[in-house]
């Protein structure tokens, strides 16, 4: 695995593959890398013959009061990791080369609708650093594909929205959260959780689990949801959301709706936990 920090050397890397008819999958990840962002991975391996990932701490999605500097950054064991998943080549930019003018004199993304609300409401900011560092990168490593997990079940769509409303040339792949035996999905932030929160914490899976259970036989989704929610509180969390939505929309459900995913986010401790779950009504 070659890793480059320098957009011209990334560039004649990809121009070469695409010279040979080669395809290209790309795994944008902000380093610390578990389990989780192997399988993405291991899924990119499926769908091209050349797998460019990305470690980029991305200044422009962390809000003000996000503590970015003390964000994990772990180079060396994430290049083995990747090195060992079959990784053909790293992009490793710092924030200068990406954002040369600063974050304030950059253009971005903003995309609508679905990144409002949620995420999008307890982190103002963030899904139009997501959309325009992803539109970025996209522009630089210029896959055919590209993977990202379904923990961040938000983001997804909304890179999905982006891709779609920008006609850009490219093949968004949904990979399913990796997840502890406990339950818990995988997450870079499961790294600030004591021992202690470690036991609780499971408790964010369990309950999204349990009102995946409850909607199956009763439409009182505002009703179930709040329940859910002081289950995780009771548990030692502090949910910061808990809603039944609409898979694709993500406005909130409707009694017509068959397609729903259940979103959440929780404090645990210094950690901010979010999950989510499909669910297909069998009505
Ligand atoms: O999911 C992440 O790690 C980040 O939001 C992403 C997609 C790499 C953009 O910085």
């Amino acid at each position: 695995m070659k890793t480059v920090s320098e957009i011209d050397e990334l560039r004649g890397i990809i121009k070469a593959w695409h010279q040979q008819g080669l395809t290209v999958a790309f795994v944008p990840t902000m380093g610390n890398l578990h389990a989780g962002h192997i399988s993405l991975v291991t899924e990119a391996h499926k769908h091209a013959d050349k797998i460019v990932a990305s470690i980029f701490v991305n200044p422009m999605q962390f809000g003000a009061n996000e503590d970015i500097d003390n964000y994990p950054r772990t180079m060396e064991a994430d290049q083995q990791k990747l090195i060992n998943a079959g990784t053909d080549l790293l992009f490793t930019p710092t924030p200068e080369i990406i954002y040369p003018k600063g974050l304030d004199k950059q253009s971005y993304v903003e995309v609508p609708n679905v990144s409002e609300g949620y995420c999008g409401e307890s982190r103002p900011g963030h899904f139009r650093g997501v959309a325009t560092v992803v539109c970025k990168l996209f522009n630089l490593v210029q896959p055919d594909v590209a993977c990202f997990g379904l923990k961040d079940y938000q983001q997804v769509q909304v890179i999905q929205t982006m891709v779609e409303d920008l006609s850009m040339p490219i093949t968004i792949i949904p990979v399913e959260t990796t997840r502890e035996t406990s339950g818990l999905a995988l997450s870079s932030r499961n790294g600030y959780l004591t021992v202690e929160e470690l036991k609780i914490a499971p408790a964010l899976s369990q309950n999204i689990q349990w009102l995946a259970e409850q909607i199956q036989d009763d439409t009182d989704f505002i009703g179930l949801a709040r329940k859910a929610a002081s289950f995780i509180d009771n548990a030692g969390l502090k949910t910061d959301y808990i809603h039944i939505c609409h898979a694709r929309t993500l406005q909130p459900a409707s009694e017509d709706d068959n397609e729903l995913v259940i979103l959440a986010a929780a404090h645990c401790g210094k950690a901010r936990l979010i999950d989510n779950l499909q669910v297909t009504l069998n009505k």
